[in-house]
C-alpha cells in the first residue's frame, strides 16, 4: 500500500512537513509513505495551459497522485485558509474534471499544524471542501495540531506523545480504509 504525503508548507523547517515525516515513521509495516517533492515548481493554474501536454511539474504531480493508493495532506493555515500553492495543486490535479483526473475517487485524508491555538482547522476545512468538489473521496480522519512549535524537537522530530498517538490512529485509519475497499473490490 502506497501513501503519497503532501506538505502544504514549502519552508525547510516546516512543522507540517515534519508531521508527515513522523507519519511515515508511525505507519504500520508494509505501508510505504512517499514524501512529495515538487509543489514549489508548480506554475499558477491557467486553463489556457491545461492541455494534453502539461507543464512537467503538473505532469509530475498528477502521476504521483494517480500512482498512490491514498493521499495524506498536511496543511498550514495562511490568513484563515490553505496556502495558495496548495489550492493550485488541487486545481491542477482536478483536471480534466471527471474520471480521468488523478484526484477523481482518490481517497485523501487532511491533517494540519499551526503555531496558534487552532491547528489550521479552517485551512483543513477549505481543503476538504475543494478536494470533495474535485471528486476526491475525502476520508473522515482528522488531526489538528495546535501550538506546533511546542510539539517538535530541534531536529523536527515529533516529541509530543499525544500527537504521536493521534497520528498513529490516523495512519491506522488509512490502512483500515484501504483494506475495507480492497475487500469490496474482491
Ligand atoms: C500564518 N500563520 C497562521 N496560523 C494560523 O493558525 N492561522 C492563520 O490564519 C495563519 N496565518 C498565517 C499567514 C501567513 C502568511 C503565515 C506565514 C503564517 C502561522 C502558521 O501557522 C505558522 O507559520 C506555521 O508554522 C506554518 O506551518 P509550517 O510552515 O510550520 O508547516
Amino acid at each position: 500500500m502506497r501513501i503519497l504525503a503532501i506538505s502544504g508548507s514549502l519552508r525547510a523547517a516546516s512543522h507540517n512537513t515534519a508531521l508527515l515525516r513522523a507519519a511515515a515513521e508511525l505507519a504500520p509495516d508494509g505501508v510505504e509513505v512517499q514524501q512529495y517533492e515538487g509543489l514549489d515548481r508548480l506554475p499558477h493554474y491557467n486553463e489556457d495551459h491545461d492541455t494534453d501536454d502539461p507543464h512537467p511539474a503538473v505532469h509530475h504531480l498528477r502521476e504521483h497522485i494517480a500512482g498512490a493508493d491514498l493521499v495524506l495532506i498536511s496543511t498550514p493555515e495562511y490568513n484563515g485558509s490553505m496556502p495558495g500553492h496548495l489550492k493550485t495543486a488541487v486545481d491542477w490535479a482536478s483536471r480534466p474534471f471527471g474520471p480521468d483526473s488523478s484526484l477523481w475517487g482518490k481517497p485523501v485524508a487532511v491533517i494540519g499544524a499551526s503555531v496558534t491555538d487552532y491547528g489550521a482547522v479552517w485551512a483543513q476545512d477549505h481543503l476538504r471542501k475543494s478536494l470533495g468538489l474535485a471528486g476526491a473521496r475525502v476520508l473522515d480522519l482528522e488531526l489538528a495540531v495546535p501550538k506546533a512549535a511546542n510539539r517538535f524537537g530541534p531536529d523536527g522530530e515529533l516529541t509530543d506523545p499525544e500527537t504521536r498517538e493521534r497520528l498513529a490512529e490516523v495512519m491506522d485509519g488509512l490502512v483500515a480504509h484501504f483494506e475495507s475497499t480492497a475487500t469490496v473490490k474482491v
